[in-house]
């Protein structure tokens, strides 16, 4: 590992600031990966304890307006079978959750229309009477909405930039607006969620520095959740034959991360596992301190298909919260009891 890195991981760790340049640094040398997890593991430790929470995910519809280049939701894939749950069916699944042990619940869809704010606002309340926090996961509305849920019982909003750079997004999410995107996240802060957002590693012609640009949008967005993945090509999509975005560049940026945002919610995400087996809990070594493992019942977990190889698709949701209690103890943590906030604290505070 260059001497170099060795001095930047303690600059972070000390000061948790780094420059664009030095965090690119830092993603482009592959030898100083464990060294790099060890000094997130111990600033994970320090701020955010030994506590993993676990949040229920729901996928209430596959139905999208939006046509990303990567995503199997993307409005032109023919391939896909749509479905969309019913409000009865969506409070029913959170209740379940509920019974599993889950104190939030995501739910998550594609762009769709169906759930106008008359419609949402109503699940939102019946929902939050179960005492459940409630992240929502739908992509861009109005700020109007976004108050309107927020009034009916929103927490949290997941909103991936997927990348900073705008010319990447413009070519790989077609018709969309990267101002457009970043005003939704405004509004989301401005708004009093929890704001919880992302990138997608591995689009081509996405450089170095431009997943360094990404770490600091979070910084100065002062994210409070950031989800990384790496891109997993889906046959069904333009980007089918694109090269799979690197683990352990992406491994290398969840720890990054970690260094610079200490107090953050960092999720071991699905799409890690996807490509590594046992993925999340090396992430989870690595700086993250999320899971967020799948509540979705039934042919829906494999018709929500974002990318192919998705896990757990034959798994029921009490399967994965079993097993994710298990591996939490395997690795000497535990399945944390709260709801999840981030702590807005100094280390031993
Ligand atoms: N590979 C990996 N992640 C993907 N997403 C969408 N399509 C893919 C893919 N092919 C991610 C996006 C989105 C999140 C819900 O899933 O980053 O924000
Ligand atoms: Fe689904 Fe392990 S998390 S079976």
């Amino acid at each position: 590992m260059a001497e170099r890195s060795e001095q930047l991981i303690r600059k972070a760790q000390a000061t948790h600031c780094l420059t664009r340049q030095d965090i690119a640094e830092l993603l482009g040398d592959a030898d100083c990966e464990e060294r790099l997890a060890q000094a997130a593991d111990a600033v994970r430790q320090e701020f955010v304890g030994d506590g993993v929470h676990l949040r229920g995910l729901i996928e209430f519809s596959n139905i999208c307006r939006q046509d990303c280049c990567y995503c199997g939701l993307r409005r032109d894939n023919r391939r896909i079978e749509r479905y969309r749950l019913t409000p009865d069916e969506i409070v029913e699944l959170a209740r379940k959750a509920k019974g599993y042990g889950y104190r939030t619940v995501v739910l998550q869809s594609g762009e769709d229309p169906y759930f106008s704010v008359l419609v949402l606002c109503h699940i939102l309340q019946r929902i939050k009477k179960m005492n459940l926090a409630i992240t929502l996961s739908i992509g861009e509305r109005s700020r109007e909405e976004y108050q309107a849920f927020r009034a009916a019982g929103a927490d949290r909003y997941l909103l991936r930039i997927e990348t900073t750079d705008a010319e990447l997004y413009h070519r790989y999410d077609p018709g969309m607006s990267h101002a457009n995107r970043l005003r939704c996240l405004w509004d989301l802060r401005e708004l009093g969620y929890e704001v919880g957002t992302g990138t997608l590693v591995g689009l081509p012609g996405q450089s170095l520095d431009s997943l360094a640009a990404d770490v600091l949008f979070y910084q100065e967005l002062d994210a409070d959740m950031i989800g990384i993945g790496p891109l997993i090509p889906n046959g069904d999509t333009p980007l089918g034959e694109a090269a799979p975005g690197d683990f352990h560049l992406t491994r290398r940026m969840v720890s990054i991360l970690r260094l610079l945002l200490p107090e953050a919610n960092i999720p071991a995400t699905t799409a890690m596992e996807t490509m590594v087996p046992h993925g999340r809990e090396l992430i989870l070594a690595s700086g993250a301190n999320v899971v967020m493992p799948n509540v979705t019942e039934g042919d829906y977990r494999r018709k929500y298909a974002l990318y192919p190889g998705k896990i757990c698709v034959a798994d029921t949701p009490a399967d994965c919260r079993q097993c994710m209690q298990g591996r939490i103890a395997a690795m000497g943590r535990f399945v944390a009891r709260d709801q999840g906030f981030r702590h807005h604290r100094k280390p031993n505070s």
